[in-house]
């Protein structure tokens, strides 16, 4: 997982616009959010979670089949962010695609990952979830502001025989409630234009009010659905990994589903809602706190924009415990983002040299040609 460095907590936000530590920590249970910086982007992001991942799992980039990225705030519309991570990973042999599902984002992109591999055409999947929504918040909204945070999440999923991994998934989608959290322009129902700008249509919008009916309905529902999917019972699920949005819509889904709250993984105080990087961080701080054994089943759970919802059941395989590889395996993956990294710049530069060689060429024919 990577978040930034730079913190915004409740009283920071409260000195900036009408609000109060009380009210958030109340209605959301959020008390901190980490915001990027001025260099920090849901790519970047985004190879510092993958690189971490690949560390953990002692893998070499060369050796990725594929690379799915979950976001709804890539850093352009176009080229997708997951082929910027591919090309700083030196991840050669990688297809790479951006998947936006909102805060679902990762666990829909886990989902593929896992079909991806169970279909036999792929062996190594690298899977992220990242967001930086504090771009796309209007600071002046406070019913939406105080609720994000920013952060990447990542795992690798390798194909693997026996009873462990990814049991079920489940995909959800109802599209009719698709204006309740909207960013209405930017795309092409509504181009970006100085009136779109002054009306600041290209910001965050959303009725939280739905969105919470809606959360609390498909949490619940969307867990229990891909528990029986995968032929387990409530009481064969240790930890629950939930969207980090509120802690109301949590808690609501622990009473709905007679499941004791301790059993679900919150970290919302510290982080607020990261969108598709909430539960990859949550899973990665519910590892590293020892919470997850090796043989124990997990169920992870989005809902978001869309408005969607997704969930996965999965029996953990891999010792919880992080046993570092051999020296020279962390110095050869360095080698390769140095290259990677070197690569990426030399074609900038030749592409540069290129355009002005053609700039130079047509000016010249230009002024022979007496134009
Ligand atoms: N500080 C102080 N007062 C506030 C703030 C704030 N930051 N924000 C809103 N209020 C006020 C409102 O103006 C309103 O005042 P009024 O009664 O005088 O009109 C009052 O507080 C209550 O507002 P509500 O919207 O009814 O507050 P609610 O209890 O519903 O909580 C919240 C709002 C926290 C947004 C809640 O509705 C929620 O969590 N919804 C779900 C949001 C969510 O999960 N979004 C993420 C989806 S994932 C994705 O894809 C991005």
């Amino acid at each position: 997982m990577y978040v930034p460095q730079d913190v915004l907590t409740n009283d920071d936000l409260a000195q900036r616009i009408d609000t109060s530590d009380e009210w958030i920590r109340t209605r959301t249970g959020i008390e901190r959010r980490h915001i990027a910086n001025g260099h920090e982007t849901s790519a970047q992001m985004s190879i510092e979670a993958a690189r971490a991942a690949l560390q953990v799992a002692d893998a070499d980039p060369r050796e990725i089949d594929l690379i799915i990225v979950g976001t709804a705030t890539p850093d352009h519309p176009m080229p997708a962010t997951a082929c910027r991570v591919q090309a700083a990973l030196g991840a050669m042999r990688a297809g790479a695609f951006d998947l936006n599902a909102g805060c679902s984002g990762f666990v829909y992109a886990l989902a593929m990952g896992h079909q991806a591999i169970a279909s036999g055409e792929h062996d190594l999947v690298l899977v992220i979830g990242v967001d930086t929504m504090t771009r796309v918040v209007d600071w002046q909204d406070r019913a939406t502001c105080v609720l994000f945070g920013d952060g990447a999440g990542a795992v690798l999923l390798r194909a693997s025989e026996g009873t462990t991994g990814v049991l079920a998934t489940l995909l959800g989608s109802d599209g009719s409630g698709g204006d309740t959290l909207i960013i209405p322009a930017g795309g092409s129902a509504l181009p970006t234009s100085a009136e779109t700008v002054e009306k600041r249509q290209h910001y965050l919008q959303m009725d939280g009010r739905q969105v919470f009916r809606f959360a609390t309905h498909a949490l619940p529902l969307a867990v229990e659905q891909v528990t029986k999917k995968a032929d387990l019972r409530m009481d064969d699920i240790a930890v629950i990994i939930p969207h980090q949005a509120n802690q109301r819509i949590i808690e609501a889904a622990a009473k709905r589903l007679r499941v004791p709250e301790e059993r679900f993984v919150l970290n919302l105080q510290e982080y607020g809602n990261t969108s598709a990087a909430s539960v990859p961080i949550a899973l990665c701080e519910a590892l590293q706190q020892g919470r997850i054994e090796q043989g124990q089943n997990i169920v992870l759970v989005g809902f978001g924009a869309g408005l969607t919802w997704a969930a996965a059941a999965i029996r953990w395989g891999v010792s919880a415990a992080y046993v570092p590889g051999p020296f020279y395996h962390t110095w050869w993956r360095w080698l390769i983002y140095r290259w990677a990294s070197l690569r990426n710049r030399m074609r900038r530069a030749r592409e540069s040299v290129l355009v002005l060689l053609i700039r130079t060429v047509d000016r010249r024919n230009n002024h022979h040609n007496g134009r």
